[in-house]
Formats: C-alpha cells, structure tokens, sequence
C-alpha cells in the first residue's frame, strides 16, 4: 500500500551553527519529517550528532517527526536515549546489530517506529523475517557517510523490489530513499515505488527550500 508522499530533509546539510532555526525553515517550506543522520566514526567514517542533539531540537520547539537514521555500531545502547529524547522512527541497518530482531523488538518497546536500512549490496532478504516489527524499509542509494554524493542507479531496482514485497503484505509500511535525491531524479524513485524522499544538499544547499520541496513533490 503506498502512502502519502513525505519529503524528510537531512540535517546532515543544514547550518550546524543554527541547527533548531534552519529545521523549522525546511519544515516551514513545506517538509514533513526531520531526518536525523546518527554517525559514530566507527560503522561509517564520519561523526555527527547524537541523542542530546534531538533533545535540543525538540526543546528548540520542533514537533514534526524526527526520522534517525543510526550509522552506529553497536546500535541497542543508544535506542532508548533516543526515545528519551524524542525521537519518533528509529532506523538500523543490519549489518550493525548481531540481532537485529531483538533491536527492533527494542525499538518498538520503546514506543517508537522501527525501519531497516539496506546499503547499496545489501540484499532484501531478513525482510520476510521481520515484517510484523517494521513501519519503514530504507534504501540507500549512496555509501552511508556522507551527504552530496551521486545516486546509484541500482537502488532504483532496489525499490521496486521493496515496493513488491511491501505490497505483498497489508501492512502499511513506508518506502524510503536517501542519498542523492534531487528534483532531476525525483520522478523516477517515485516511478519505483518510494514514498519518503530524503534530501539534504538538494534542499540545505538551495537558496530558496520551498522551490526544491515544491519540485521534488511535483517530479
Ligand atoms: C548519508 C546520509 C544521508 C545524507 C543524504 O549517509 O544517510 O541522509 O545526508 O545527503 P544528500 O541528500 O546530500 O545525498
Ligand atoms: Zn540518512
């Protein structure tokens, strides 16, 4: 079943220096979700923000969803930090847990949404073995680390295949891409099947967000 479209910028490219004003502008201009890109210099070779940045967003007064994308190894001690700190999904990829069922078993205990993320060669697979704890399947269509890299075009198989497997239950699970979104491409990652677009450079690089929310909406 596919859902409403929901644009979630990446924070990943947005001014650190004014992180709570430069969230509320690309929600102001018409975004959904946050989307909140966790990294530990360990799973990926970048460092970024953790739970106390979330906790400063919503104190800041931010109350869209806040979607974390954890690049994090080992992930389980940081899920309820991020609950605390009001997180909304929480999102990992396989490869950082050795049990992957009991995280997002975690996940949800601690009344969040949970998501699996698939990188560039990571097979669908442990889908068929998780369907009944997750709300969003993630496909990366860059290397995780960095925000500004170019699309690889096979995520774009990638998603039709999760769209497939998506309809084939009836829950109403969200498909989600990130990396390298931008108007250009927009139309055909929705043509296979995402209904969650993030974008960072695209959107915290443009001069004018609403312009770029408003075509990735339209592609
Ligand atoms: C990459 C991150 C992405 C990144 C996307 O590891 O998960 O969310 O910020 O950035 P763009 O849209 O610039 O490719
Ligand atoms: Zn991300």
């Amino acid at each position: 079943m596919k859902q409403s479209l929901v644009i979630a910028p990446s924070i990943l490219s947005a001014d650190f220096a004014n992180l709570g004003e430069d969230t509320q502008k690309a929600l102001d201009a018409g975004a959904q979700w946050v989307h909140f890109d966790v990294m530990d210099n360990h799973y990926v070779p970048n460092l970024t923000i953790g739970p106390l940045v979330c906790q400063a967003l919503r104190d800041f007064g931010i109350t869209a969803p806040i979607d974390v994308h954890l690049m994090c190894k080992p992930v389980d001690r940081l899920i309820p930090d991020f609950a605390k700190a009001g997180a909304s999904l929480v999102s990992v990829h396989p490869e950082s847990t050795e049990h992957l069922d009991a995280t997002l078993s975690l996940i949800k205990s601690h009344g969040m949404q949970a998501g699996v993320v698939f990188n560039p060669t990571t097979p669908l697979d442990c889908l068929d073995w998780v369907s009944d704890k997750i709300d969003l399947i993630l496909v990366m269509s860059v290397n995780p680390g960095f925000g500004g890299q170019a699309f690889i075009p096979s995520a774009l198989d990638k998603l039709e295949q999760a769209r497939a497997w998506i309809d084939r239950t009836d829950r109403p699970i969200r498909l989600e891409v990130d990396g390298g979104v931008k108007p250009e491409n927009a139309h055909v990652i929705k043509k296979a099947g995402a209904d969650t677009l993030v974008a960072g450079s695209a959107i915290f690089g443009a001069d004018d967000y609403a312009k770029v929310i408003e075509q990735l909406v339209k592609a």
